[in-house]
């Protein structure tokens, strides 16, 4: 059975990078990036894990914690990072889980047993502060994940919170939203006056 949008993310306690963590203390009442890799010191995850630090600043303005994993231990993490910062042009400061049991990766089902029964495929999970999954992405190990991609996701995600909104295809900040169909046109007067722009009555689209 896999985890799914809308459940709580299932907690654990493990050794990572920066020590031991609860994972829902951890999160606290920040956002959190969870994302898994194959093995330590292989070149796309080298690529994936500088850009999460690369793009530390930004993730910090959306408050959201990143955290890596990999079936690997702590001592294994702390010298790939050498590599991934002096490889990638960084400083990888967010923790990483060492899981060389794969009790975490069996845990969010990042084990995908006809692709390797050992190496967890590249999982993404986006937790809220409440500890609810949002958004999951699974992407085989040999495709390196859009980094653009998991940042405009989070922004939706948090606009649609914020202003009741869903975002259209291909959506990017400051692009027009969509108001879902469990808002009715009276509903919606007092939640967008600033109106609306009615293509079908299941199709309106507005600004915020
Ligand atoms: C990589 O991270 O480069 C990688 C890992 C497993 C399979 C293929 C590529």
């Amino acid at each position: 059975m896999s985890l799914k949008i809308g459940e709580i993310a299932p907690n654990f306690t493990v050794e990572t990078t920066n020590g031991k963590i609860d994972f829902h203390d951890w999160i606290g009442d920040s956002w959190a990036f969870f994302f898994s890799h194959p093995a330590d010191f292989t070149p796309v995850c080298t690529t994936e894990m500088g850009r999460t630090a690369q793009l530390s600043e930004e993730f910090a303005a959306r408050n959201v914690k990143s955290i890596g994993l990999s079936t690997d231990t702590v001592e294994e993490h702390k010298k790939w990072i050498l590599d991934v910062n002096d490889t990638q042009n960084t400083t990888l400061t967010f923790p990483i889980i060492a899981d060389p049991d794969l009790k975490v990766a069996k845990l969010y089902e990042m084990i995908h047993p006809a692709e390797s029964e050992t190496a967890a495929v590249r999982s993404v999970f986006i937790i809220d502060p409440n500890k609810k999954i949002r958004l999951t992405m699974t992407y085989p190990m040999n495709v390196g994940r859009n980094f653009d991609e998991i940042l405009r996701v989070i922004d939706a995600l948090q606009l649609g919170d914020e202003k009741k909104i869903a975002t259209p295809a291909d959506w990017l900040p400051g692009d027009e939203v969509i108001i879902p169909p469990s808002i009715d046109n009276e509903a919606a007067k007092d939640i967008f006056p600033q109106g609306w722009n009615e293509i079908r009555p299941y199709l309106r689209t507005t600004k915020v």
